[in-house]
């Protein structure tokens, strides 16, 4: 689907010359592919749930396979249809085939509460879509209260309500993570001495040279003890 016209266009867009390159670049690649999955497998046949929605930027991926499309957010937006908060979803039981909750597990009062709220409302046999980050500076959006490690997320799910399948894998690798950070403060201190400009291509050496390392090197590109991760991609899969 041509997106021409969506709110948040950057939020399309991963450029490697910003320093969240790792977060954003992967998950946009994980959203269309999951988007494109949905249409293929079921066709524009799914009730699609986006919880802590925003201005749903990730509509566009979705809309092929989407019959219907619900945004719920705890702010009131334009594109907010029902006003709530995930630890407690306005919505019945099983009601959704496809839940997405993207950034918004860091944010929440009660991650455990609303693991819980998530499997409530997936259909049997349907899909929770929820990223969320293992690092990352301080953004309140209202609240910003939490960090998760690869088992921390799985063990969250797997205690908070009973799934046929829980998936967690990193966005990207432990140079990506340190690159993320190097960049975002590096920005920070040139835009500080005025010269802001100069932070695009230092950036862009950075992130090129933190996936060359990730992808030649096992043990930054792996999952092992001393990595670090700076965003994590879940799919939970209700039993049918
Ligand atoms: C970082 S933004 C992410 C927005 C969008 N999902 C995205 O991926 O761009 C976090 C969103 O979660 C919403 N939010 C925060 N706490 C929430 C809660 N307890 N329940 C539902 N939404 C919440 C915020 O209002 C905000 O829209």
């Amino acid at each position: 689907m041509r997106d021409d016209g969506w709110p948040s266009p950057e939020k399309r867009q991963a450029p490697k010359s910003r320093p969240n390159y790792a977060v954003r670049a992967p998950l946009l690649a994980w959203l269309r592919a999951e988007g494109e999955r949905s249409f293929r497998e079921h066709g524009k046949t799914l009730r699609v749930l986006d919880v802590g929605c925003g201005d749903k930027p990730y509509y566009p991926y979705f809309a092929d396979a989407a019959a219907t499309y619900v945004g719920v957010d705890v702010v009131p937006g334009p594109q907010v249809d029902l006003v709530g908060g995930v630890e407690a979803l306005p919505v019945p039981d099983a009601s959704f085939d496809l839940v997405l909750c993207t950034q918004v597990l860091e944010h929440v009062d009660s991650p455990a509460r609303a693991i819980a709220e998530l499997r409530r409302v997936t259909a049997p046999g349907g899909r929770v879509l929820l990223s969320t980050h293992g690092v990352q500076v301080y953004h309140p959006s209202p609240g910003d209260y939490w960090r998760w490690t690869r088992t921390g997320l799985e063990k969250a799910f797997r205690e908070n309500g009973s799934w046929a399948e829980v998936t967690v894998r990193p966005g990207s690798g432990t140079a990506a993570c340190v690159a993320l950070l190097l960049g975002y403060y590096i920005k920070l201190l040139l835009e500080k001495a005025r010269v802001g400009f100069l932070s695009r291509p230092l950036v862009l050496a950075l992130n090129t040279t933190a996936e060359t390392l990730d992808r030649r090197t096992a043990t930054l590109g792996g999952i092992g003890p001393g990595t670090l991760h700076a965003n994590y991609h879940v799919v939970a899969e209700a039993p049918r």
